[in-house]
């Protein structure tokens, strides 16, 4: 039997049952495929679902505010996905007349749509033959094949696509690509491959190799930047100051405290807390209750956190700041490490 043939066996015998599965709507698929590259299955169901309770449809989504549509991403990290997604479903309801485009090249202009997503939607929704690539797909590949190159490079990237291109079935794309992103995800696991129950057995050029863990082949990844952020939480008891994060830098559009900031490793002038304290709050009498430490790791970046809790009498206006309050908090987009801070500091900061 064919790769694509045995995929689509197996696919149809021992599919994950996922909300998205019962619908070809390219708006829900487009969700799906976006939530899903930030997170496994488990979590994505609960995101999908709390997205589609909030923005039923495309124009739903394109009415809402940017601030709604990043509290419900919050916890997924890479913030931008959710702009773009926002700004997309805004481009369709307005410029389309909320009609998803239904071919490939035109699915990948949109914003945010790079060619793994178009194929996904593509293949699933409107039965158009377009490989997905995703990393369950890479390490399929990799082992069933035998590639030893690695993933990351130009030279990977083209090579598993045309070999993708070339496996994928005519028929039924959709589930061909959905049944070997599963296979990936069940069967071929990065560690203990359960090469015993697996479909392609009998063709696989790797299955009961010892190094079979090897595969996919990685480059090693470039050194990640450490940063020191020292978190000031003025509060007085009921109010605090937060401001919301205005540059092309993590957690844009999202808010935190005031804060220094530096790379560290280079050397600068960085003022100290007590510096930017002073400076927050002149003249004022304060108390520095204590400082709590928190190390958050980005993709790209290793953030080494610090929030010192500052407690004084009555807090007023600052023209920098933004007065909040724990109600407003919960229609507030806020990065992981503050959101980690106000649900598991409840003693310490009031
Ligand atoms: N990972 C991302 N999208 C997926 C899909 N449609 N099916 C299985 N795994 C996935």
């Amino acid at each position: 039997m064919t790769f694509s043939r045995l995929i689509l066996r197996w696919y149809h015998n021992s599919h994950r049952n996922l909300p998205w599965r019962s619908t070809k709507d390219p708006y829900k698929i487009w969700l799906s495929e976006i939530i899903l590259q930030q997170t496994r299955v488990n979590q994505g169901k609960a995101y999908y679902l709390k997205f589609l309770n909030a923005f039923p449809n495309i124009d739903d989504l394109a009415k809402a505010d940017e601030e709604y549509v990043l509290k419900l991403w919050q916890g997924l990290g890479y913030y931008s996905r959710a702009r773009n997604l926002h700004k997309t479903a805004i481009y369709i309801s307005e410029e389309l007349q909320g009609h998803f485009p239904k071919k490939y090249k035109e699915v990948l202009k949109l914003r945010g749509i790079g060619p793994y997503t178009a194929a996904a939607i593509c293949s699933i929704c409107y039965n158009e033959k377009r490989a997905v690539v995703d990393g369950n797909v890479y390490r399929v590949l990799a082992r069933t094949h035998n590639i030893q190159t690695e993933i990351n490079t130009n030279k990977g990237i083209k090579q598993f696509q045309h070999i993708a291109d070339k496996l994928i079935s005519k028929k039924n794309p959709g589930d061909y690509n959905q049944g070997l992103m599963d296979l990936g995800a069940t069967i071929c696991l990065p560690k203990n491959p359960q090469c015993t129950c697996c479909p392609m057995l009998n063709l696989c050029k790797s299955a009961g190799d010892d190094k079979i863990h090897l595969l996919p082949v990685k480059k090693k990844k470039k050194k990640p930047i450490n940063r020191n952020i020292s978190y000031l939480y003025i509060t007085d008891g009921e109010l605090f100051y937060m401001q919301k994060r205005q540059q092309n830098d993590i957690w844009k559009n999202l808010y935190d405290f005031p804060h220094l900031e530096e790379q560290i490793g280079i050397k600068n002038q960085t003022p100290s807390v007590q510096q930017k304290l002073m400076e927050i709050l002149p003249n004022q009498p304060f108390k520095n209750i204590s400082t709590q430490k928190f190390i958050h790791h980005l993709s790209h970046q290793i953030l080494y956190i610090s929030i010192t809790i500052i407690k004084i009498n009555r807090l007023s206006k600052n023209k920098n700041y933004i007065l909040m309050n724990r109600q407003k908090l919960l229609k507030t987009p806020l990065p992981r490490p503050i959101d980690f801070f106000f649900k598991n500091s409840i003693n310490t900061i009031d």
